[in-house]
Order: structure tokens, then sequence, then C-alpha cells
């Protein structure tokens, strides 16, 4: 059977690294990571949030890249194209749609969060955050979401940057754009970091992260960890499966998975490790919830050296870390309605973008209009959060392993992977035994401690 020709591909061998990097490292690492490790209490949270990344996130990303190198198509149409050279059933294809769905779920909500970096970047240099206490700041925090034009119009800017870049193509919008933000960021994390441990204290912070408290374990701790995995690694949510479609034959899958969540998790245990002595120094509650950082951070620029012109480059670097994640969201959506129904890319865009504003625009309400409508206690800002990260990506993660471990047949898997047998061994148990039996035993205690 001939297998499908790639209609696009990274333009060099750095192409994926950056471009998946880039969608790994976002408000996921420094502004999520901080604010539910502080909401379930530290160390325990933290561990097994990092036995989820080892267990389950890095078998499923192999597994997605895989799939997408091998149909070499967005979601539906990549799983389409594998499982019909396997001979098996095209329902499987809905774990595509499902995916795609997600990162556009995903989207609906980056969009806000991100749109508050790009303000706070702003607010840092016109002196609206030249506050002396955590009060006034989560008021400055609080007025700004009141606010639905100012609170809108961020968001709206983001969407349509991002818009514009993948509107571009895979090789000139996307490649083009991690290729010089993705250097850029890591050379601004780099300098913020030097920054942090030359003025902060870090043990308060240090103990926080990496103290255990077994009694921090619990179903929905446990349910969150697995969540913020898949989140973190933009898994189960068309954006690896898609940006690896794009991936030359030959390139290693799995020296490249080891690369990017690393990064990812380096990035996140540093912005943990920067945050919290923040936190405990100014008296705020760690579990103060998604302003978390807006509110704290701030203070703590403002008592530092130089602290506008850091703080400044610490929102940039939010804001471009943002960027780079949201474009990953959305390529899917529009690569499936380019391949499959021949609509230009400007158009796809366009499309997809119109579709996003108007889901958007519930989550921007959320924090003023709309704040009073919270079905089963959620606004809808926290459902499509909840609901992705919590069902449909860890969900979307079975499925995946399950069609790569069960459903096809060997051969397909182990050619595309390239790995020596050893290597294979230990995909294929990982993928068989040990990654869909903990996202079921995790499902099964959250369940439980939901219904009783
Ligand atoms: N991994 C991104 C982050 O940590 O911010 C979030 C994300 C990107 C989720 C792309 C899903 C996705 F498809
Ligand atoms: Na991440």
């Amino acid at each position: 059977m001939t297998r499908e020709k790639p209609k696009n591909l990274w333009l060099s061998r750095w192409g994926f690294i950056l471009a998946a990097t880039g969608s790994a490292v976002g408000l996921g690492n420094i502004w999520k990571f901080p604010y539910i490790t502080g909401e379930y209490g530290g160390g325990a949270f933290v561990l097994m949030y990092l036995a989820c990344i080892l267990a389950i996130g890095i078998p499923v990303m192999m597994t997605e890249i895989a799939i997408g190198r091998r149909g070499r198509g967005s979601p539906i149409d990549a799983i389409g194209r594998v499982v019909r050279e396997n001979g098996g059933n095209p329902l499987w294809k809905a774990v595509g749609g499902m995916a795609m769905l997600a990162g556009f779920m995903i989207l609906c909500f980056y969009v806000v969060v991100a749109g508050w970096a790009f303000a706070y970047t702003w607010k840092m240099l016109d002196g609206s955050l030249a506050a002396t206490s955590v009060e006034t700041l989560g008021g400055v925090f609080e007025a700004h979401n009141a606010n639905p034009w100012q609170l809108g119009g961020w968001s709206v800017l983001v969407a349509l940057l991002t818009l514009w870049i993948v509107a571009r193509g895979v090789q000139k919008g996307i490649e083009k754009a991690v290729r010089w933000m993705m250097p850029g960021l890591a050379l601004m994390l780099i300098v913020l970091v030097g920054y942090a441990f030359t003025s902060g204290s870090f043990q308060a912070g240090f103990d926080f992260l990496f103290h255990f408290d077994a009694s921090k374990i619990t179903g929905e701790a446990l349910l969150a960890a697995l969540g913020h995995a898949f989140f973190t690694l933009s898994l189960a949510s068309g954006a690896i499966l898609t940006y690896g479609s794009y991936i030359p034959d030959g390139q290693s899958i799995a020296r490249t998975t080891f690369l990017v969540a690393i990064c990812d998790t380096c990035v996140a245990l540093l912005a943990g490790l920067a945050i919290f002595p923040i936190i405990f120094a100014n008296g705020m509650s760690p579990g103060a919830g998604p302003g978390l950082i807006f509110m704290s951070l701030p203070l703590a620029f403002q008592q530092m050296p130089f602290g506008t012109a850091f703080g400044v480059l610490f929102f940039a670097m939010v804001s471009i870390a943002a960027l780079t994640s949201a474009i990953s969201m959305i390529e899917a959506s529009v690569a499936y309605l380019n391949e499959k129904h021949g609509i230009s890319r400007l158009k796809s865009a366009a499309l997809a973008g119109v579709v996003l504003l108007l889901i958007s625009l519930l989550a921007m309400l959320s924090f003023n209009l709309l704040a009073g409508w919270t079905p089963l206690g959620k606004n809808f800002f926290d459902w499509l959060d909840y609901f992705t990260s919590r069902w449909m990506m860890p969900l979307g993660g079975i499925f995946m392993v399950v069609l790569a471990g069960y459903a096809l047949r060997g051969e397909i898997m182990r050619d595309e992977l390239g790995l020596p047998p050893a290597g294979y061994a230990l995909w294929l148990f990982m993928v068989r035994y040990v990654s869909p039996v903990l996202i079921m035993v995790v499902f099964l205690h959250a369940l439980g401690w939901l219904l009783f």
C-alpha cells in the first residue's frame, strides 16, 4: 500500500523541536502549574505530576508523533489513514475529532489568560502595577477583569495574532515564528532565573514544592495531576499529532520526545521555584487561584532592583510562551479544513477564528457580565479548563495508547518509532499495561470521589 505523501514538512531539523517545545512550554508551566500546585498543597502534587509525565505523558507523546507522521495529516485524517493501512475500524477517527475539539476548547480560555499576560506587560510599563500591597494588586486584577472591553480587547488581540501566524502556513507562519521566538524565550528565561536566584530566598519555595506530605494524595489531586500532565505536554489535543505529521522521515521520535518533555518540566519547576518564595515572603496564600502570578509577582518586581525592567521582561516572556502554544492549538483545525475540504489556510483560519471569537467571548464574559452564570459551581471559563484537562485529554490519551498498543499491527508503530528492540519493548509495555491502566485507575478513583 502506498503511503500518503506529506503535504507540509518542517523546513529544518529543528522545526519540529522548536515548534513542539513552543507548544508545550506555555501558560501551563508558568501560570497553571504554580497555581494548581498551590491549591493541591505542594510536594505531593508535584510528585504525582512528575510520575504522570514519565509513565503516561512520554509514552503518549511518542505515540501521537508516530501516528501523526505515519498518517501524514491532521488528527482525523492521520488516524484514519493509519487505521486503514492496518485494515481496522474507521471509528477510531473519532479519537482524532475529540482531540481536535479539545485543542480548540482549550484555546477558547487560553486566549483570556494570554491576554492577561499581554496586558500585564503593558501595565508593568505604564505604572499601573506600582502598588505596595498584595491587596491593591488583587484589586488591579479584579478591575481589569471587571471591564469586558479591556479584558476582551487583549484576548482578541492574542486570538488575531495566533490566527495570523497560523494562516501564513507551516513553514512561513509557524516555523518562522518559533525560529526567533523560542531562542528569545530561552534567553529571557535564563536572564530571569539568574535574577531570581540572586535576589530571592529559595528555601521556602523549595520546601513547598518538594516536601512530600502523603495526606495530600487524594483522588481529586491525582486527577488534577494527570490532567495537568496532558495539558502541559499538549497531548490529546491535536497539537503534537499534527506537528508530528510534518516531521521528515528518519528523525528520532524518542529523542525529540524526551527533549520536549525535559524542557517543559524544567520550565515548570523553575517557575515554581521563582514564584513560591515571593508568595510566602508576602504572606499570600499559595491557593489564591488563577490570579496567583498576576497578584504576587508585580509586587515582588516593585521591591527588587531594576524591577520594572525585569517585570516587563517577565510578562513579555509569558506572552511569547503563550503565543507559541496558542498557535499549536488551532493548527489541527486549520490543517483539517485545509486538507480535507480544500479551503485555503487563510480562509480556514478565518473560519476557525469566527468560531473561536464567539466561544471565547463567553470565557471573557465569565469574569464580568456572566460571572453569575455558574452551572454546577463553575463559570464557563472554569468549565472549559476543567472539562478538557480532567476528562477529554486523559480519555483521548487512553484511546490513543489502546489504538497503538492493541489495535494496530505491531510493525506499523515499530517501523515508525524506529527504536532498538529494547526501547520498542519498553514503549510497548508502557502503552499496553502502564499508561492505560494508570489512567483508568485515576478515573475510577475520581469517579468514586465524585459519586461518594
Ligand atoms: N502545553 C501548553 C501549556 O503548557 O501552556 C498548553 C497546550 C498547548 C495545551 C497546546 C494543549 C495544546 F494542544
Ligand atoms: Na507546558
